[in-house]
């Protein structure tokens, strides 16, 4: 590929450091270049197309083609291509944005603020989490509840709520006054015999033991996925958010919904919130609010959230945080144009429709040796790869068999992301039920040709 020295391959390897990539291994293998899209397929520098199975990052909901969502940048680029929110200043799109979010919200909301990306908007929620215990005069009430295997975001402050080995080691991480609580992965941590349901108390007392040891005082929130996304898609067991809610709602504890993956249909509603009865105080939303065609993220918080910040920012004389480029004016005339092409369409019965498909292609495959669990709802879903059924035991090193698998289905035309020895697929919204096909049956022939090269 990158014999020739200056090909874009070579000179990727020579001069760009990638995101979430093992160095020394790119500068062997290098990259793949992406070139162009089309509705949910992709093709590379050499025309090579693929499915992308992953939305690109779980985002791009409408498809990597959509017309109306060029244009709609277009109009805005010319008509005020740059303005902000600080200082009592404004924009209509984001007025129209803020009043669009907080009237669609699935539980009552308040007010809108606007970040850049899922991990900008996490840290923000965690600075006016901090900011309201101190209105409230309890400046004791700091403590942030995550999962182990969560995923917030990289920043320090989410990659603190981050419950992934990864996003900690060598980086000094996670930083004080951030606790993770159990993963609710019932396939992995259940005890033998034990139902979701009981699982799901299980989990519950866990995080009521962890309020307790630590002074139920000294809590301000628990941030949650509705779905667990690169935590290997983890679809909460049942009663699980029921019962952690009666724990949070017992202590005073505010919840914060990362609807960054979930939201805008993913999970068949247009909010994990709804598709689990949360109730949050906050709401984070990133990704598919625009189908990540510019990068825009929101934050939704009620009164109880909203009240005391107010009062505070009158104290203080002003609310000190916002980004330059929060809620840009381009970037959220695209999220508008996006979630009005989502509710024209239909595209959150569709995610419903198609992804019943999807589930029942997912379940098909379980019965592979290699496959030791399927779960997944609508259109998210993932695989968890396995050498052994029974004992549930990896293939060599964790993540070897999962990147072998990754490995023949991007050969089969099929981008797919594994994490560790699950493979997720999280495809645009606009599928249909021949696309799904046509991605599990390169599945299967991939987990077939792994299935040989582990037995050879
Ligand atoms: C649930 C969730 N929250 C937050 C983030 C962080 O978003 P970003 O990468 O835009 O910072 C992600 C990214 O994958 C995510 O999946």
């Amino acid at each position: 590929m990158d014999s020739q020295p200056n090909s874009p391959e070579a000179r990727d390897k020579k001069y760009h450091m990638h995101a979430y990539t093992n160095a020394r291994r790119h500068e062997e293998v290098g990259p793949l270049i992406i070139e162009k899209g089309d509705g949910i397929y992709v093709e590379d520098i050499s025309g090579k197309r693929y499915i992308e199975a992953m939305s690109g990052l779980w985002s791009v909901g409408v498809g990597f083609s959509e017309k109306r969502l060029v244009d709609a940048a277009t109009r805005q680029m010319a008509k005020l291509p740059f303005y902000h929110n600080f200082t009592h200043k404004g924009h209509s799109p984001l007025v129209d944005l803020a009043e669009k979010l907080v009237t669609m919200a699935p539980v009552p909301m308040s007010k809108a603020f606007f970040t850049n990306s899922g991990s900008e908007a996490n840290d923000t929620a965690m600075k006016m989490i901090w900011y309201r215990s101190n209105a409230l005069g309890q400046p004791q009430r700091k403590k942030i509840i995550s999962r182990k295997r969560a995923y917030h975001g990289v920043t320090i402050a989410s990659a603190s709520l981050t419950g992934l080995p990864n996003n900690h080691l060598s980086f000094d991480l996670p930083i004080a006054n951030v606790l993770h609580t159990s993963s609710p992965h019932h396939w992995r941590e259940a005890l033998p015999g034990e139902t979701e349901q009981q699982f799901s108390t299980r989990l519950a007392d866990d995080l009521e033991k962890l309020i307790l040891a630590e002074g139920p005082e000294t809590i301000a929130a628990f941030f949650g996925e509705p779905v667990m996304g690169a935590g290997g898609v983890v679809v909460p067991p049942a009663g699980y958010w029921e019962k952690i809610q009666a724990v949070l709602q017992k202590y005073d504890i505010l919840l914060v919904a990362d609807e960054v993956i979930c939201g805008f249909g993913r999970t068949g509603n247009m909010f994990g919130t709804e598709t689990y009865a949360m109730r949050p105080d906050i709401m984070v939303m990133s990704k598919q609010i625009s189908s990540s065609y510019l990068p825009i993220s929101a934050m939704l918080i009620n009164d109880k959230v909203y009240e005391p910040i107010a009062d505070e920012s009158n104290r203080i004389g002003t609310f000190g945080h916002g980004f330059t480029a929060g809620g840009h004016p381009v970037a959220a005339a695209v999220a508008l144009e996006n979630i009005a092409i989502i509710e024209e369409r239909n595209l959150v019965d569709n995610a419903r429709e198609v992804g019943a498909h999807m589930q029942k292609r997912l379940a098909r495959i379980a019965s592979h040796d290699l496959v030791g669990e399927v779960r997944g709802i609508a259109l998210i879903g993932a695989m968890e790869l396995v050498a052994d059924k029974t004992t549930k035991a990896p293939w060599g090193a964790a993540g070897a068999l999962g990147g072998l698998v990754n490995g023949l289905l991007q050969q089969n035309g099929v981008i797919s992301r594994n994490m560790g020895d699950a493979l997720a697929f999280c495809p645009p919204l606009i599928i249909n039920d021949k696309q799904v096909d046509d991605i599990f049956d390169a599945v299967e022939k991939s987990l077939d040709e792994a299935a040989r090269q582990v037995k050879a």
